[in-house]
């Protein structure tokens, strides 16, 4: 087996509605997941998504909505599946929680993890008492420091004071392992700021941590203590590996683990680079690669929560302006890494000034210059290469750095670059006033042979209008054939 690509998004709560926030992290992972397709070949990236649907959470708000868990659950979880296709979400499994291969690979799991001595030489797992505060939003415990007038800063609410038995995981044990291995850079943490963030919080030492709640029903049954379901976020870690056959089918998980990069928001950092990497650890499993946090968008200045209602839903947005411009203000808006606000007029503005003005205007500028030809042949070495190779070339390279390493915006920014360039080479050359045929030719042939570039380097991001763009401008063996078609971003109304 080559290269391969094992790429994940986070698995998303069933409590909440598919959001922009869902959309922008699926969205990220799926550029990624196409990009490394068309380079290392379809059957070479796995991509996988799916949705977290046990714990005390999921429980509550099924309650509330008067519906078992398992009901809410499917209702959720098809809504994403549905969001996701609309989105054009090209994953290759989406995994849920209540699915029973999921269910039997955490089982196994667990079972290793029971019979699993920590480096240090202690069993991985103990029984103990605990008394803490436990915040339901988060589906974690806080600490009394993390409270604000006693109330969870992220929730508003009361965090649960609970006492309870539970199995506990010997986190402490793993803090030296799991700084050598960060550091080292043999687990990548990005960006930066988020690998020095973990990293000092590993430094400060780990707290061992509960895996199994005994008051929550709705959850795995813990194998060696029936009574006790295993800790949500334990349960939900494990989609990562029960999605590709762990316990069950070692060819596909030896084929895909470890995987090349968890995408994940960067409200879940510490799960995702202490908790995870100390129980593959324990259990004998590769670390995965590259954990990448990205940033969060707030709507109009205000975090998008459940109590303020102000979740923008993504299929109305696909609705009102196509879902390419969705992908794409998602992605260009904000630095892939950083955080950003979500505003309908930004992306209005951006849809008419980059997408409509820029790209949507090329497109059919070039296609009506061909209108004026009828069979064009070409020669790239002598039509095409000598007066644009270079940009193209320097923009590919460009490009290719850019998401190789993550910088999705500037991937992004190189592309209309290379919009620009070809604008004003059009501008330079004046087809329009050009009267010898052959000179004409070239300069179509020359813009025809960009915009086709360019409908390659967008296609991760807006891979309809990719194809759109084909529709109309496409080369094949010499031959240039261009037909004219609709705009492919009409312009708003200001
Ligand atoms: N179920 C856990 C993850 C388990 S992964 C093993 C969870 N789910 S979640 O639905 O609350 O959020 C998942 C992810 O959605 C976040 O980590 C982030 O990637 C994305 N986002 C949710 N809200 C967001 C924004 N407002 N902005 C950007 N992304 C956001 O945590």
């Amino acid at each position: 087996m080559g290269e391969k690509f094992y790429i994940t998004t986070p698995i998303y709560y069933v409590n909440d509605r598919p959001h922009v926030g869902h959309a922008y992290a699926t969205i990220a992972a799926d550029v990624l997941a196409r990009f490394w397709r068309a380079r290392l070949g379809e059957n070479r990236v796995w991509f996988l998504t799916g949705t977290d649907e046990h714990g005390a959470k999921i429980a509550q708000a099924a309650k509330k909505a008067g519906k078992t868990p398992q009901a809410l659950a499917d209702e959720v979880s098809a809504s994403f599946r549905g969001a996701w296709e609309e989105l054009r979400i090209s994953y290759d499994d989406f995994i849920r929680t209540t699915e029973s291969r999921h269910a039997q690979a955490v089982v196994s799991f667990l079972k290793i993890l029971q019979n699993a001595k920590t480096p240090a030489g202690n069993p991985a797992l103990y029984e103990g008492e605990y008394r803490g505060l436990y915040c339901t939003g988060h589906e974690a415990f806080l600490n009394e420091s993390d409270l604000r007038d006693g109330l969870c800063p992220d929730h508003k609410t009361k965090p649960e004071l609970v006492a309870e038995k539970n199995w506990f995981f010997r986190l402490s044990d793993y803090a030296e392992p799991l700084h050598k291995r960060i550091e080292a850079l043999a687990l990548a943490v990005e960006p930066e700021s988020r690998r020095n963030e973990v990293l000092s919080f590993i430094a400060h030492g780990l707290e061992d941590i509960a895996i199994s709640r005994p008051q929550v029903q709705w959850g795995i049954p813990l194998p060696f203590d029936p009574g006790q379901t295993v800790y949500v976020w334990v349960d939900a870690l494990i989609n990562y590996v029960s999605a590709i056959g762990y316990g069950s089918d070692d060819a596909t998980m030896q084929q895909w683990w470890p995987a090349d990069l968890h995408i994940v928001g960067k409200d879940i950092i510490k799960f995702h680079c202490v908790i995870w990497p100390a129980l593959l650890l324990a259990v004998g499993l590769a670390l995965p690669r590259k954990v990448f946090a990205h940033g969060f968008f707030t709507v109009g200045g205000e975090k998008i929560s459940k109590s303020l209602g102000n979740a923008i839903d993504p299929m109305r947005i696909v609705k009102a302006y196509g879902v390419d411009a969705l992908r794409y203000y998602l992605l260009r808006e904000i630095p892939f890494g950083g955080d950003g606000d979500f505003l309908e007029e930004k992306l209005r503005a951006v849809y008419n000034g980059e997408l409509a003005n820029g790209l949507g205007n090329l497109v059919a500028r070039v296609a009506a210059l061909g209108q004026k030809l009828s069979q064009v042949t070409f020669d790239f070495a002598s039509d095409i290469r000598p007066a644009v190779h270079e940009e193209i070339d320097k923009r590919f390279r460009r490009y290719e750095e850019a998401m190789t390493s993550l910088r999705l915006h500037e991937a992004l920014g190189e592309v209309w670059q290379l919009i620009s360039f070809t604008d004003r080479y059009l501008n330079d050359t004046k087809p329009w006033a050009v009267r010898d045929p052959e000179e004409l030719r070239k300069i179509i042939c020359r813009a025809a042979w960009i915009v086709s570039a360019i409908a390659n380097l967008v296609r991760p991001f807006l891979p309809g209008t990719a194809d759109k763009i084909q529709e109309q401008i496409r080369f094949a063996d010499s031959v240039l054939h261009i037909a004219k078609g609709p705009n492919l971003f009409p312009r708003l109304p200001a």
